[in-house]
This record gives structure tokens, C-alpha cells and sequence, in this order.
């Protein structure tokens, strides 16, 4: 009997998620688990929210609510409408759980120990009226690259470029529209992804039959302009992972916090942890350590073309960076099934401007299955 370990990308909880994410990645990702199961496979399929970073403290915010409370409640809303839509994950977990707080604190360590972090001083965007800085999505401005004018500070929702806030054209702060914006000197720590370059690069190549969307998005990352850069993973933020060592203070790095896409990822591996720890099964490693039994595992994973540069690069050079000795082999995904936009009404489908049909609204509808299987049956997969 083959293995599968099958992971749709993690929602994030700023409400309730619309149909044009769920055909992205929890829905496909269902049906490719389910017809696993039916051939008599033993399948391992995790999702969970993504609670950190800008996105969960904006909605939190605009909710009135503390944010810790406002990611409880919506993770039970996000639970209700999965089982509404018939999803069958075998746990679907938090990021902000203790197992991944422990998890994304001890890969900070252990690419630490293989040299692939550095510290950088750095350039960030300080808001007067907000009193604070804007990392990511609290800075939105005109894109460098295609002209869109609510790019976001960490990425361009509409050619997917990563940015950082201070690429931006004509930047203005999320929180109040306040343009009176100053740039400041922080320090923060960067993975070295630049160093791992020609081993991801021969990874991606190593590969058989992977959707062009998927390598095609992970090449021109890797080759366009000054190539793939170093990256930083930790943010002047409250809410997140504390930018600590195994637990123990980084000098320089108080009141910091990991920047949400180091620790989103590494939430697949902390999510099976929290399934052995809910008492639904004995062994996570079976499934992620080469060493421990994983080697015999085929590893997919399911994501909208928005997440490809984090699965194709920023993850794997996580992982690899971490088993630079080669004393934590981790296993590393074996095919990336990438998706492009389901349009609504000639648009995007938005969760900020409400726009579209969102999942609560849908089940109130029809029953769940008209949607599975419209959806499926026109998923994006050559054009959005
Ligand atoms: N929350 C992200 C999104 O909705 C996806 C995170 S996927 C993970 O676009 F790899 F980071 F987990
Ligand atoms: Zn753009």
C-alpha cells in the first residue's frame, strides 16, 4: 500500500474564504485524497489556518476584536464550512498552535547552526498617524512591475511579484490611508536563500512532469532580474511566533516576530503533530522524516499560483537549509499542483471587497455537492 501525504495551502483567517480559493486548493486537494483512499492508499491530508501576520491582525482590528479571540472564533467558523463542503482532512489545525510555535522556533535555530541566516539592518515604512511600522499587507501602493493600484507591501495581488513595502509607488498606509510616511532603520534576520540558488535550481530540474504554471512561476523567481534574493523572516509585529531560539532570547530581535510566511509552511509539519497530539494517530515522522520512514511517502501539495514562489522556493530552501549536514532530512514535496484564478463575474473574487460568492453563502444556496462538483469540473487549471 503507498503512502500519500496530500496538503491544501492554509487559508488565511481573515474571514470567510470564497469560491475561488476553495477550487485552489482545499477542494482539489480533497478529491485527490478521497481518490487516493478509494485505491486502497493509506493518505495523510492536512490543512489548517494561517493566523499570523498582517492579515489576521487587520481583520481583527476591523472585527473590534482582540486578535487572539477573533483567530478562535473564526478558526471554528473556517472548521464548520469545511465540513459543511465535505472536506476530509485528517486534521485541520491552527498556525498559532504551541507545536508550531516550538516547530518554526527550532528551524530558526537549526539554519542558524548551518549558517543561513544573517542579520541585516534595513529600511522600513514607519506610519506617524498610526504610530507603528507597516510591514507587508499594512502598506498598499501602485505596483512597480504592472501598474496595479492596491499592490500590497510583501506581493502584488495582481502579477504576483514579491515586493517589499518600500517598492511601492505612491505608498499608503492599510490602517488609515495616512501617506505621511517615514523610512526607518530596523534590524531584522534573513534566510540565506541565495546560497541555496543552484541546489533549488537543480531540485525544480530534477523534477518529472510538474504543471508548467508551478515552474514557470518557480524559474522566473529564480533567474529574473538579480535572482532569487535572501529573505526576511522576522517583522516589527505583536502578533506571531516570538523570533527566538528553541524558546531562548535572540539578542537584538525583543519584541519581534517571525514573518508569516517562515512559519505558514512549516504549520504542514507542525499540523501532524497536533493530529498525533489529538490522540487521531501515533506518528508524525512517518510522514516527514526520510530517516524515520518518510522515504517511501509521495508528497503533494495544492495551492493557488499566488503561493508557488513560497512552495517552490522559500519552503524547500527551509527544509534543505536545515539538512545543510544532513542531519534532518525532512521530506521535501514530490509534486506541486498550482492553480490559477477562478474569475467572478468578469473580476477578481476578493475577500477584502467582498466580492464574490463566499463559502457560508453558497451552502445556504445548493447542497454541497452541485458546488464540488461545478467547481471541479471548471477549475482554473490552464487560465485563470
Ligand atoms: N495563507 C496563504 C494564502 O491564503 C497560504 C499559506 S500556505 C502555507 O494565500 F504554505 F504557507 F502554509
Ligand atoms: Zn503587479
Amino acid at each position: 500500500m503507498a503512502r500519500h501525504l496530500i496538503t491544501s495551502a492554509i487559508p488565511y483567517i481573515n474571514g470567510i474564504k470564497h469560491l475561488g480559493n476553495l477550487v485552489g486548493s482545499q477542494l482539489p486537494a480533497d478529491l485527490y485524497a478521497r481518490y487516493q483512499r478509494a485505491r486502497g492508499n493509506e493518505v495523510m491530508f492536512l490543512c489548517a489556518t494561517d493566523e499570523h501576520g498582517t492579515p489576521a491582525e487587520l481583520a481583527a482590528a476591523k472585527a473590534g476584536k482582540p486578535v487572539d479571540a477573533y483567530c478562535a472564533e473564526m478558526w471554528e467558523v473556517q472548521a464548520r464550512l469545511a465540513e459543511g463542503f465535505r472536506l476530509s482532512f485528517d486534521h485541520f489545525g491552527r498556525s498559532s498552535s504551541e507545536q508550531n510555535k516550538r516547530l518554526t522556533q527550532h528551524f530558526a535555530k537549526v539554519l542558524d547552526a548551518q549558517g543561513l541566516i544573517r542579520e541585516v539592518s534595513e529600511t522600513q515604512m514607519y506610519s506617524h498617524a498610526d504610530g507603528r511600522y507597516l510591514p507587508d499587507r499594512y502598506i498598499e501602493g501602485t505596483c512597480p512591475n504592472c501598474g496595479f493600484d492596491s499592490a500590497r507591501g510583501d506581493q502584488c495581488d495582481n502579477c504576483t511579484k514579491q515586493l517589499d513595502p518600500t517598492d511601492l509607488i505612491n505608498p499608503r498606509s492599510a490602517i488609515s490611508g495616512a501617506t505621511d510616511l517615514e523610512v526607518r532603520a530596523t534590524k531584522h534576520l534573513f534566510l540565506r536563500q541565495s546560497t541555496l540558488r543552484d541546489t533549488l535550481d537543480a531540485w525544480i530540474d530534477g523534477q518529472t512532469g510538474w504543471p508548467i504554471l508551478t515552474t514557470s512561476i518557480a524559474k522566473k523567481w529564480l533567474h529574473d532580474g538579480d535572482g532569487l534574493q535572501d529573505r526576511g523572516i522576522t517583522r516589527d509585529l505583536k502578533w506571531g511566533i516570538p523570533a527566538q531560539f528553541d524558546g531562548a532570547p535572540w539578542s537584538g530581535m525583543e519584541g519581534k516576530v517571525f514573518y508569516v510566511w517562515f512559519d505558514a509552511p512549516i504549520e504542514y509539519i507542525a499540523c501532524a503533530q497536533e493530529w498525533v497530539d489529538a490522540g487521531k494517530g501515533g506518528d508524525w515522522e512517518r510522514w516527514w522524516r526520510t530517516d524515520k520512514g518518510a522515504d517511501d511517502v509521495r508528497y503533494v501539495q495544492f495551492m493557488g499560483k499566488d503561493n508557488v514562489p513560497f512552495h517552490t522556493l522559500g519552503f524547500p530552501a527551509t527544509l534543505m537549509g536545515a539538512n545543510y549536514d544532513g542531519t534532518e532530512p525532512w521530506k521535501m514535496v514530490d509534486y506541486i499542483k498550482s492553480f490559477n484564478y477562478l474569475n467572478y463575474d468578469g473580476g477578481q473574487f476578493s475577500t477584502s471587497q467582498g466580492r464574490g460568492v463566499f463559502m457560508d453563502q453558497a451552502l445556504e444556496i445548493l447542497p454541497a455537492d452541485y458546488w464540488r462538483w461545478w467547481l471541479l469540473s471548471h477549475a482554473p487549471e490552464s487560465s485563470d
